[in-house]
Parts: structure tokens; sequence; C-alpha cells
């Protein structure tokens, strides 16, 4: 270890003794854009279109909007898209510079809807399309969104648009040359042409490029979204208290503190605006510097409750929200719903749902920082066999690498990588190693060295290569907006170039922000260059979206198109969803972290990006028994389940622990696997649809008060719904039952019932964690323990059926290869189970095809009908036959077993 980074190392130790160090992070004071923007008074802007300057089209009204201060042009278009969205887009009509425009978000070109002109005058245009209308006012400018007769959404209601344009600094007089450093002209704000933070100076050498635009949401009592923020899901008021907007800017926040508006490793710029009535989306296309401050009149802040005086009455429920951008364009979705469940699934088509994953990624994945040797890894696997732990994936962090060069391995500590695999798969396991965007600068490592000959690294201001410090020490960072350089960098994980790897090695990104351990912030300045002559500051918060793009097209070339990649990132933006699952970063073994795990994890699910965990048994501090076995009882409820443990944690592999804190750890993992079928159904009809895999209650009870902030339960889907014990010593939890008294939970594990009537005090032991099926679901499961998913393929379905008030109840399951694109050319098979008037059938949902060996060994039903004596089955293959059932009257069940039948052949199962 070089000196360097054992003061490093050193640094980060003294760190830890406190939480994040807030001051090497901005708040809006001290960025120049953010104050100003936040500072904007409306009577000081005079924008206004000029509808005589009008051009309209089947699909989009594209109108001058004049800057009437300061008179410049500016180009506003507004296109009807299919699905309830309208898109805004704003632009100089003749830029000093182009302004950038992010594109790798979106996947592919929106659809277009036709859009009707209504009527138009002198002050007005209303345009419709489809049950929606906009009414686009001149003077002043001023756009509402009606969702049929609804007014949903105003934009610039508030009169808070601006949009600085580009410019040149106007010679200060002084016969001062250097245009970057002058010193700013009165009425502008200090930090226009240039501004320092600590010890760092952005030269800012295009100046201003601003853009601030408020929202008002009539009717809304909520807003969502806004992800990656270590908070509640409900985004709260930011504009009283002294608190900071919410910030949307990829940043390695060392130890992050809960309940903040800071910025953290992911930005995605969505939100959502909820009613009891409807919801309406709004998606920010923009990769710069974010911050966007929230109003939420129910919290009662001075202004409206001034208005609400004046006016003499209550004033109605609305949000509004400030965005805030450093640069850029306005180029903006507006999803109309009407729904949340529609809205969400709008703004995921937008910008893509995630493809079906590998099977095994869904399973449990062993982590830590690091194993240390082959060793290390055999041991631990053999130890999770030995104690039946059932494990997939176990992972190698930074320090199996040569001297932290990616895509070398440790000479002595990894020198038979490719055996070390081999016995990992002959126990049906993979490997993840970590492949981080930071280049060690060391003559003769190929990477840097071609790097660097085929000028592949990002440019400092002077448009020399970019040197950073990171954990090789002195780094370089690849500049992957470069197609060339991601068809070079995806070239790199072929198993011929990333020598020692076979197939079953999959990858995980990290510190790709990027972090830039002396950089400000913890990032790169703002002034580098990327491909194209973009400035940093244009398009930072996607850089790690185009690593994980060259990561995911790598992996998938290396199989030749085969197998489905499996990538993990830190950093991410809109559409990461595309290509990689995320994680919560670096978290903390306490309690509060746990907690938070969940609503960070469904707001990045409201964000598009269901495939999100956090690290189990937190990365920092070492957590105690009670604290672990809750974390794993946790962590098995959301969708990306790996444990992880930074490199001066003690050790916490589960077979560590006492007998019965085994049991508790093991009894976790089974939950997980024998619920597998449910999440790889529940991905499939993610990509099918843009539904997220997990959800908030608010998702499916949109008009019930009650569950607005409710953020410590979830739902799997629709059918599942948990409540995981996060706090210490509980010996009860507050579980909200919803749907009305015709709704019915049973508790999974003794089928006990509960009415969707509100909220009701469940007993909790440590072996007990609160999950309900709800009636009218049927779960399909293996309950047979293996020790990894992929040995389970073959196994036999259990199928649940929970009944509802009508005895009624159905479900679906999806198969296929677990591993390849085969589905698309229609190998998978997706099975659809009814259960209606005691007959229990299935049938295949669309013409897809594909053999398996999985049979159905068993079906519960749960709350049965009074006085069956017989079930008869009938199929095609095996016709009819009389089955054995055991009724449970503890459980309220009723057993049927063997039914025998093949999930490819449609049955009948009837109750008599
Ligand atoms: C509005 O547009 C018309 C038509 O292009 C143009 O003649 C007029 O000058 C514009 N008005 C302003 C105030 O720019
Ligand atoms: C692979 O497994 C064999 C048998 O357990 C063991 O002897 C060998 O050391 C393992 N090799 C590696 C590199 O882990
Ligand atoms: C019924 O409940 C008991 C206690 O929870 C459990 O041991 C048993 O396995 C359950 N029976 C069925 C059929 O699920
Ligand atoms: C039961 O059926 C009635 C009539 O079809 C329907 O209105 C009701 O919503 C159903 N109940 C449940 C719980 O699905
Ligand atoms: C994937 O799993 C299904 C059953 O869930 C099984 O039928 C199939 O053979 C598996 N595919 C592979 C390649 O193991």
């Amino acid at each position: 270890m070089d000196t360097s980074i054992r003061l490093l190392l050193v640094l980060c130790l003294l760190h830890a003794a406190r939480a994040v160090d807030q001051s090497n992070f901005k708040t809006c004071d001290q960025s120049s854009f953010c104050r100003r923007l936040r500072a904007t008074k409306p009577e000081e802007r005079s924008y206004e279109l000029n509808l005589s300057n009008l051009q309209i089209s089947d699909n989009a009204v594209e109108i001058e909007l004049l800057n009437k201060i300061d008179d410049v042009s500016l180009k506003f278009v507004l296109t009807a898209l299919a699905d309830n969205t309208f898109r805004v887009f704003v632009d100089e009509i003749k830029p000093l510079y182009p302004r950038y425009q992010v594109e790798g978000s979106l996947n592919g070109e929106p659809q277009v809807a036709r859009l009707e002109l209504l009527d138009r005058n002198n002050e007005e245009i209303v345009v419709k399309s489809g049950e929606n209308k906009v009414i686009i006012k001149a003077a002043p400018f001023k756009i509402e969104f009606y969702s049929g007769a609804k007014l949903s959404a105003v934009l610039n209601g508030r009169g808070l648009f601006t949009f600085e344009h580009l410019r040149n600094k106007k010679p200060s007089g002084d016969g001062e040359t250097d245009l970057g450093d002058q010193a700013p002209q009165e009425s502008e704000d200090p930090g226009m042409w240039s501004e320092n933070f600590k010890s760092h100076h952005d030269r800012k050498p295009r100046g201003p490029e601003a853009i601030g635009f408020d929202f008002t949401f009539p009717e809304a009592h909520r807003a969502y979204g806004l992800p990656e923020h270590a908070d509640r899901m409900a985004l709260r008021t930011t504009t009283s208290g002294g608190s900071n907007p919410y910030r949307l800017y990829n940043l390695d926040v060392f130890e992050y503190e809960l309940d903040v508006t800071m910025a953290i490793y992911g930005a995605v710029p969505v939100l959502y605006a909820h009613s009891p009535s409807h919801t309406v989306g709004v998606f920010w296309n923009n990769a710069a510097e974010m911050w966007v401050d929230i109003t939420n009149s129910k919290d009662g802040n001075v202004v409206s409750s001034l208005v609400s005086l004046v006016s003499g009455q209550k004033q109605e429920m609305h949000v509004d929200a400030h965005f805030m951008s450093e640069s850029g364009v306005v180029d903006l979705f507006v999803f109309l719903g009407p729904t949340m469940q529609k809205a969400v699934q709008q703004y995921t088509k937008l910008t893509g749902s995630a493809p079906i994953p590998q099977y095994f990624s869904l399973a449990y994945h062993q982590s830590r920082w690091n194993y240390n040797d082959e060793d290390d890894v055999r041991t631990v696997v053999e130890k999770f066999d030995e104690h039946n732990f059932p494990l997939d994936v176990m992972w190698l962090d930074i320090e199996y690498t040569d001297g932290k060069k990616y895509f070398t391995w440790d000479p002595i500590k990894f020198k038979h990588p490719e055996t070390m695999q081999l016995n990992l798969t002959a126990t049906g396991r993979k490997l993840v190693v970590i492949i981080d965007p930071h280049i060690k600068r060391e003559g003769g490592y190929f990477l840097h060295e071609e790097s660097l000959s085929n000028d592949y690294y990002v440019k400092n201001k002077d448009k020399n290569v970019y040197e950073g410090w990171c954990w090789p020490g002195s780094s370089s960072y690849l500049d992957f907006f470069d197609p060339k350089v991601r068809e070079y960098y995806s070239g790199l994980y072929a198993l011929d170039k990333f020598v020692g790897t076979t197939k079953d090695v999959y990858i995980w990104n990290d510190m790709n922000e990027p972090s830039v351990f002396n950089g400000p912030e913890v990032t790169m300045p703002k002034d580098c260059l990327h491909y194209g002559d973009w400035e940093h500051r244009h398009v930072h918060n996607v850089y790690g979206l185009y690593h994980t793009v060259g990561t995911f097209e790598g992996l998938l070339k290396r199989s030749g198109n085969k197998l489905r990649p499996f990538v993990l990132t830190r950093a991410h933006f809109a559409g990461s969803q595309r290509y990689t699952a995320v994680w919560t970063g670096d978290n903390a073994a306490e309690w509060s972290h746990l907690a938070y795990s969940i609503p960070m994890c469904l707001s990045e699910a409201l964000g598009g990006i269901s495939f999100c965990g956090a690290d189990v048994g937190g990365f920092f501090k070492n957590p105690d028994e009670e604290l672990l076995q809750r974390w794993y009882q946790t962590g098995a409820w959301l969708p990306f389940y790996r444990a992880h443990a930074h490199i001066d944690t003690k050790r916490r592999e589960p077979y560590l622990y006492n007998s019965d804190v085994q049991n508790r750890i093991r009894n976790a993992l089974r939950q997980r696997y024998a619920h597998l079928p449910v999440w790889y159904t529940l991905f499939h009809e993610h990509e099918e649809t843009g539904e997220p895999v997990i959800r908030p209650l608010v998702y499916h009870y949109p008009s019930d008060l009650n569950v607005f902030d409710i953020d410590n339960q979830l739902l799997v889907g629709s059918s599942i719904m948990v409540r995981p014990v996060t706090e210490s010593r509980a010996s009860s939890v507050s579980v909200y039952f919803p749907g009305g008294p015709n709704e019915i939970w049973y508790d999974v594990e003794d089928f006990k019932p509960f009415r969707g009537t509100g909220s009701i005090n469940i007993p909790v032991s440590m072996d007990k964690v609160p999950v309900y099926y709800r009636g009218g679901s049927i779960i399909p499961r293996k309950d047979r323990p293996r020790r990894a998913s992929t040995l389970t393929h073959d196994d036999p379905f259990t199928l649940y059926v929970a009944l509802d008030d009508n005895k009624s109840a159905k479900g679906t399951l999806y198969i296929d290869d677990n591993e390849s694109y085969d589905y698309k050319n229609n190998l998978y098979i997706y099975i659809k189970f009814t259960y209606k008037d005691g007959v229990l059938s299935s049938s295949l949902i669309d013409d897809a095809r594909f053999s398996t060996s999985a049979w159905i060994e068993r079906v519960v039903i749960i709350n049965p009908p009074s006085g069956i004596k017989h079930a008869t089955l009938k199929s095609k293959k095996l016709g009819t036959t009389k089955l054995q059932t055991t009724y449970d009257g503890e459980n309220r069940s009723l057993t049927i077993r063997k039914p025998g039948v093949s999930v490819m052949d449609p049955f009948t199962i009837t109750l008599q």
C-alpha cells in the first residue's frame, strides 16, 4: 500500500468518528445559480409568447417566447405524446454556444400523439390531445394542463420562469482581459462568471446559463419522487425553516445523513404530485446540477396562511415546486396519469423499463470489502453450504485487483481466478467483481497507456488530461460520452481481454458519480471537458449512466448477445434501469438506516428504478445481532438483496452467529428463495408494463388519505404486503391494512385474516415479520430449500390461493430459461391462474411456449369454502384424477396434495 493511500485511510478513519461533514458539500447559498434562481422575483421577469409567431403541426405547436427584459428570443415547443403525456421544450433560438440536451435517458424517440387546436385568440391558445387540454397563455407566459376537465398542473403560475441566455461578458472597463475571473458587474450575483468553493475555483468559461421554472399542482396533497435522497418518501416543504431545496447532483457523500435534502449518488428528476382523485408527474430531462424547492400547503407555511387570511377561506390544498438547474435546456415531460399507477407507467415507458434480470440476480448476494483471497472465497461458500444458507453470488471489492488496476487480478491473492469461478459455478454460484471508472496513472498499465495514446480521458479546463485522486492514487477518468471510448471500454470485458474471467463473472460499477477524493465536493471540477466540448457541468449527472452503458454493452458482447448482463451501479440517472441495478451506497449499521432503506428504494421504484436494495447489515460500523437479523428479514423484501460491509468492520457472515440467530437469518433467506418465482414474474411484468416491482401503499390505494405518508410498509407487486420490523426491541408494530372492509389480508405464517380497515398493533417476536397475502391473489412459490436458486429450476411449485370475500382469486407465473434473450423469440410461458366458483384453473396467457419440467406439487387454499370433500384434477395430458385434500382448521386452509400436473399443461381442479 503506498503512503498516499495510507494517508487517505487515516483521514477516513478520522472521519469515521462522526457523520458526514456537511461543509464539504454546497448549500444552495454556496451555489451561485441556486442562490440567484431561488431569489427570483416575478416582477423582474417578463416572458411573453408571441402568438403571431406560431406554427402548428399535427403533433406540436411551436411559438416564439420573448424575454422582454433582455430582448432575447426563445423557442417554445409543446408536443403531444402518446399515453397522456406532453413534452415542453424551450431553448434559445440563436444561442452563443449550443446548449446541452440529454439523450441517453430516453428509451428512444417518444411516440407522438395528435394535437388539435381548439381555440386561439390574442391572449391564449387552447390545444387538445385525447382527453387532455392545454391552455397556453401569452402574457404573462403560463401553461395550464388539464386532465379531462380537471386543472392538474400549471407551469409558471408563480412567474418564476427564468432562462439565462448565453452572453458575452461586458468589458468591465478596468482593462482586465481574462473574462473568466472578473469582478462581477453591478446587480449580478458574485458567482455568475466564476465561483469558488473551499479551495476550488470554477472558471465558468461560458458564464451564466441557468434555468428555473415553477409548477403548481392544484389539489395535490403530497409530492413524491426526486430520488436519490436519504429522506422519507413524501417530499417535505423546503421553503421554510432554513431548509435547502432537494439537490440532484451525483456525489460520493461519506457517511451520509438521514432526513436531509442533500444530494447523494443518484439523480432522477421526476416528481409526482398526488391528490386523492388524481396524480400528475413531471420529469425534467436535464443532467446538470439541479435543486428543487417544494412547498406543500399542508405544512402551513407563512405564504399560504397569509393568502387564506386575505381570501377569508380555507385555501385549497396544493403543492408548489420550483425547479432550478445550472445549464441545459427545458426538456420537460408532463404525465397526466390520471392515476398514480398510470403516471408512473407513463414515466417508465418514456425512460424504459428494466429488462428482466437473470434469475440468479434476484437471489442472495454475499459481499464485503474484501474477501481477501481465493481461500477466503472458498471457505465462505463452504460455510454457507455447511450451515444450509442459500447463496447465489459471491462479490469481490477493490482489493482483488493488482494494485487497484481494474481488469487485472492480484497475482498472489487471486492466482487462479478461473478455477475459483469454476468452483463457484460447480455449486450453482456466480461471481461479481468491482470495476470503477478511475484509471490508475501508472506506466506499463495497458489501460492507462492505451487511454492516453488514444486520447480517451476527460480533460481539464486547459485541455490537458485531467488527473484526480481516487483509490489507486493519481488517476484519470475515461470519457464515456465518446462513443469510441464506450466501444473500447465494452471490449475490455471480453473474456480474452479481462484475463481470468469466465462468463459467470458479472460487474459492479462503483465510484462513478464520479468520485474524486481531491475534487470539489469529492467529484470532478465542473470546468473539465468532455467529448463534444461539453463541460463537466453540462453532463455531470449522466456520467455514471454512460459508464454503465459501456459495461452493459461489454457484458452483452462478451456473450455474443446471448446472456442478460448483470450490472450494479452507485451513480444513476433517469433511464439507468435499462442497464443496471442500484443500491443505496454506503449506509451505516444503524436502525435508522435500516428503516430508510424502504423509502429510499420506494422512491427509486417510482423513479423507474425497481431493482434497488441497501447493504444488508449496513456498510459502516458493526451491527449487533438484533439489527443484523432484522436487516436480513427486511432485505428479503427489497428487490436487490446483498450483504456488504466496510473493510474495518468485524466479519458478519451468518454462520458466525449462534444457532438462534442462524435460524432466523436462514428463514429470511428461505422466505426470499421461496418467493423468487413471484419476484421473477413481477420483473417480467415490469418490463412489459412499466409497473414498479415494489410499490408504496399509495400506489394501489390512491384515495386513502391514511396511506399518503406510509413508507415503512411496502407492497411487492399488488399481492404481498410487508411491514418490516425496523425498530430495536419491538414487541409489536403498527400495521396499516388498506382496502376497506371488503379487502382481506392473510398473515403468511398462520393465514390469520385481517380486514382492510386501518391500523392494528401486531405482536412481533424476533422470528416474526408481518407479511400478508392479499385476498384475491394466487402466489406461486418454490418451497423446497436449496443452496442456490440455480438448483431450484426444476423444482415443483406450490400455489397459495388466498381467497377474497367472493371466494375467488387470481395470479400469474412467468417462466423462461432464466438467463438469455430467447424470451424475445417467444420462448417463455406466462401462466394465468384463476380460482372462481370452486374451480382453480390455469391457462397460458399468450402464444409463447417454453419447455420446462417444473410441475405443481401442492395447492393451498387459504380461507376455503366449507364442506369440501373432494378435489378433481382435469388436464389434457393427465386426464381426470381424484386428488387428496386435507383441511387444517388451525390455519383455515385446505391443502391439495400432488396435483402432479406440469405447469405447461393447462388444468382445472374442481372442489366439491
Ligand atoms: C411577433 O412575431 C411576428 C411574426 O413573426 C413579428 O413580426 C413580430 O415582430 C413579433 N413580435 C415581437 C414583439 O417580437
Ligand atoms: C477449487 O476447489 C478445490 C476443491 O475444493 C480446491 O482444492 C481448490 O483450492 C479450489 N481452487 C480455488 C482457486 O479456489
Ligand atoms: C399451520 O400453522 C402452523 C403454525 O403456524 C404451521 O406449523 C403449519 O405448518 C401450518 N400448516 C400449513 C398447512 O401451512
Ligand atoms: C365481489 O363481487 C362483487 C360483484 O361482482 C364486486 O362488486 C366486489 O368488488 C367483489 N369483491 C371483491 C373483494 O373482489
Ligand atoms: C430456468 O428455470 C425454469 C423453471 O423455473 C426451468 O424450467 C429452466 O430449465 C431453467 N433454465 C435453465 C437454463 O436452467
